[in-house]
């Protein structure tokens, strides 16, 4: 075969490029890391292009105050409250988004859901399919959205010089790729998926989405385990990465955001798969606590702070002796470690003996709350599976425990409390300090409104917190 004039070869350990292919890197000794890539050519009009100067001219620098931002860049709205929300308030103009997440997932379904908004706010959108038929993905359309207008364009195609070719001729207000795995460059000779290709193709769109100013968003699986295989190595030159999570056997699907240029990371979007594809979730606290059971033992109310919203939760525990052997400690939306820690502080400071107890704890509707506030919850569900005591149905309890047992304050307090009163919580459980700064705010008036009905409970320490949720 003929050799291929723009080809280079990468380390995917240390990242040295040579003209060369050789089974030892040259730069980091480490062997077979050295993959082909296309050399990067430089174009004229790539907004990426890092120095403004004109060829022959020297770089110069600029004053940050005097750079002209565009701030009137009007994002998309893509119709999806959650999905916009998540993206930091709609599709940035010429951004790239990558949306991960497992295979049947619903990551095609949102992403049509979403064109097809797009399509009938702005005008032509291109949906490139490289894993299914033009006739597949007309089904799913008409499961979703019947009603689909004229300037839905679809593309079954692999070949991203095809794929480039037909964008350009088009220039559609949106491009969707499904999946970056199935697409290849003929530029390189590795198989399509492979780190190669996949950052090739990455490349490949970035420049397209630049060049013409058409956001694009890249479908990309991962593996159970959440590796992003091929697709971890255009991460860094994405502009977001989405996450599309949930439990195939039930109906909520999440979507979370990993990298955001243009927002936070924080936030999430809820979704139920349906029979007419997803449904946005609008209050995601009342669907996690509809099924909670009033003198349950074991069950406790909590709460995280994710992105602009309180989320309430519920944190059910079980323990029961274990037999031989060492006891068992499992959690299920919640952090293995933590678990311990807790258990080893409800020891000490409350005296609980739990050498003995195989202990379980979930967090209930499949959701994996970040952050500490749920500790004490988790805490208190223990106490309350292993002393037999039944908990109350109104109570939230709010803190993160340290080693001493002491809590510590959580972030927007005031807002958490704001939407338990919401939904109907009577009594909220938290660290001393913040109920005594968070009572004097309600005194002097700066809380108003419905969380007047709640009582702030304030407790130093895990053993005044056990008092406080039996009354
Ligand atoms: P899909 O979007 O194809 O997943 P992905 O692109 O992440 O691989 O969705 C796949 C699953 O969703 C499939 O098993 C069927 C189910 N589904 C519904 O339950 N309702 C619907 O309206 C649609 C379109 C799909
Ligand atoms: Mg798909």
């Amino acid at each position: 075969m003929a050799k291929k004039k723009n080809i280079v070869y990468m380390c995917t350990e240390c990242g040295g490029e040579s003209a060369k292919w050789s089974g030892q890197c040259p730069f980091c000794g480490e062997w077979n890391t050295m993959v082909e890539m296309k050399a990067q050519e430089i174009d004229e009009s790539d907004k990426r292009r890092r120095s403004a100067a004109e060829p022959g001219k020297r770089a110069s620098a600029n004053r940050l105050r005097q750079v002209e931002a565009d701030t009137h860049q009007d994002r998309l709205d893509t119709g999806i409250g959650e999905l916009n929300r998540v993206l930091g308030g709609g599709i940035v103009p010429g951004s790239l988004t990558l949306i991960s997440g497992e295979p049947g997932i619903g990551k095609s379904t949102i992403i049509m859901q979403a064109a097809v908004n797009i399509a009938k706010k702005y005008g032509k959108i291109l949906y490139v399919s490289g894993e299914e038929s033009e006739e597949q993905l007309k089904l799913r359309a008409d499961r979703i959205c019947p009603d689909l207008n004229d300037d839905f364009y679809t593309l079954a195609e692999t070949n991203i010089e095809n794929v480039a070719a037909v964008t350009e001729e088009m220039e559609p207000k949106f491009l969707i790729i499904d999946s970056i795995q199935t697409m290849y460059s003929q530029a390189i000779d590795s198989a399509p998926g492979s780190v190669s290709q996949v950052r090739e193709c990455g490349n490949e769109f970035m420049r397209i989405g630049k060049v013409r100013n058409i956001p694009i968003f890249i479908v990309a699986h991962v593996t159970k385990s959440g590796e992003l295989a091929g697709p971890k190595t255009v991460e860094h030159l994405v502009d977001c990465v989405l996450n599309f999570v949930g439990e195939r056997n039930q109906d909520l699907r999440i979507l979370r955001s990993f990298k955001n240029r243009f927002g936070t990371t924080s936030e999430i979007g809820a979704f139920e798969m349906g029979e007419h594809g997803l449904a946005e979730i609008k209050d995601l606290s009342k669907r996690f606590l509809e099924d909670m059971e009033d003198g349950a033992q074991g069950s406790m109310v909590t709460a995280v702070y994710e992105g602009t919203r309180p989320l309430l939760l519920e944190v059910q525990a079980l323990s029961a002796p274990s037999g031989v052997g060492f006891a068992r400690r499992t959690a299920i939306g919640f952090d293995n470690q933590r678990l311990n820690m807790i258990l080893a502080v409800l020891e000490r400071q409350a005296g609980l003996s739990l050498q003995e107890q195989d202990v379980y704890v979930n967090v209930v509707g499949g959701f994996r709350p970040d952050g500490t506030s749920t500790d004490l919850a988790v805490a208190l569900a223990i106490h309350s599976t292993y002393r037999g005591i039944s908990c109350r149905k109104d109570t939230l309890a709010l803190g993160e425990i340290g080693l001493t047992g002491d809590l510590r304050r959580i972030q927007y307090a005031e807002r958490i409390i704001k939407e338990a009163a919401r939904m109907g919580f009577r009594r909220v459980i938290l660290p001393k300090s913040q109920a005594r700064r968070l009572g004097d705010l309600k005194a002097a008036g700066a809380i108003s409104g419905t969380e007047s009905g709640v009582s702030l409970l304030g407790v130093k320490n895990i053993s005044e917190a056990i008092a406080a949720y039996q009354k």
